[in-house]
């Protein structure tokens, strides 16, 4: 609890004021992470080879941006940090920890920009939600990364909908899914999709207690590799009930 605290005190005093209502979720992963270090450290370690992987197939290396890059637990930061001349990292928050670390470990190549990248904000007004537009402002870019955010940024439109009542709500879920895969589709730069898909609760017999679509019907792209996430391991949510996701790259 105390961590928490001086986690959330900390980012506090380094985050703009409109992202500091997000940071109290951000928190909430980071401790989660932490209990569940070893479960999730197979999912951490596919993504970042997939990354180091995409990385090593690549001759020009100037630019290189990720979205959603929160705890630096999914992205390989080393490997970008020392193939990229610049890498930008986006993300609502970025936590106290994780800019301590980036200062630790020297990288003079590594920006951090706090931004909303759901285009909720325009989808509720009716426009059609460009989130990645600003990449196309991003120049020598080279690499986008999408860590594991796409998922997330349904399920928070998701609760702010529901909160609303708001009658377009499945119409705008699906707007926001597709403007990003849309947006990442038009890049003209190499990109890694990394994102979770769907999400079950078990019990310990294997029988399906809850499932859900992350992508908000939205079909998923054709990966080039999948793996199981578990997200909740047995006593995380409870003693007999884990939650996994099903994990695409591509
Ligand atoms: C599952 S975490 C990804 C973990 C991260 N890649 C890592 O290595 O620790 C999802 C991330 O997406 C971010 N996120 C969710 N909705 C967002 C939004 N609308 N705009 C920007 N970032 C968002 C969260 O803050 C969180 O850091």
């Amino acid at each position: 609890m105390l961590a928490e605290a001086i986690q959330y005190g900390a980012t506090r005093l380094v985050t703009p004021r409109e992202f500091q209502p997000y940071i109290r979720s951000s928190v909430g992963l980071w401790s989660r992470a932490g209990r569940c270090r070893k479960a999730w450290a197979p999912h951490e370690e596919n993504c970042k080879a997939f990354v180091r992987e995409a990385i090593a197939g690549m001759r020009e290396r100037r630019t290189a941006v990720v979205l959603g890059s929160g705890l630096l637990r999914d992205v390989p930061i080393e490997a970008l940090a020392e193939n990229f001349d610049t890498v930008v990292l986006v993300d609502l928050v970025h936590l106290a920890g994780v800019r301590i670390r980036l200062k630790a470990k020297r990288f003079r190549n590594v920006r951090l920009i706090s931004r909303d990248l759901s285009g909720l904000e325009d989808a509720r007004k009716g426009k059609p939600p460009e989130p990645l537009a600003f990449l196309r402002q991003v120049p020598y870019l080279d690499l986008v990364v999408s860590a594991n955010i796409l998922s997330q940024i349904g399920v928070g439109a998701k609760r702010r909908l529901d909160e609303e009542h708001n009658p377009r709500r499945t119409e705008i879920l699906d707007a926001l899914v597709r403007s990003h895969l849309d947006g990442l589709t038009s890049l003209p730069c190499k990109v890694a999709l990394l994102t979770d898909t769907t999400y079950k609760v078990t019990d310990r017999s294997g029988k399906v207690l809850e499932e859900a679509d992350l992508l908000c019907g939205v079909p998923a792209p054709e990966a080039k590799r999948r793996w199981i996430w578990p997200v909740a391991p047995y006593g995380e949510l409870g003693r007999d009930i884990q939650a996994v996701h099903e994990v695409i790259a591509l």
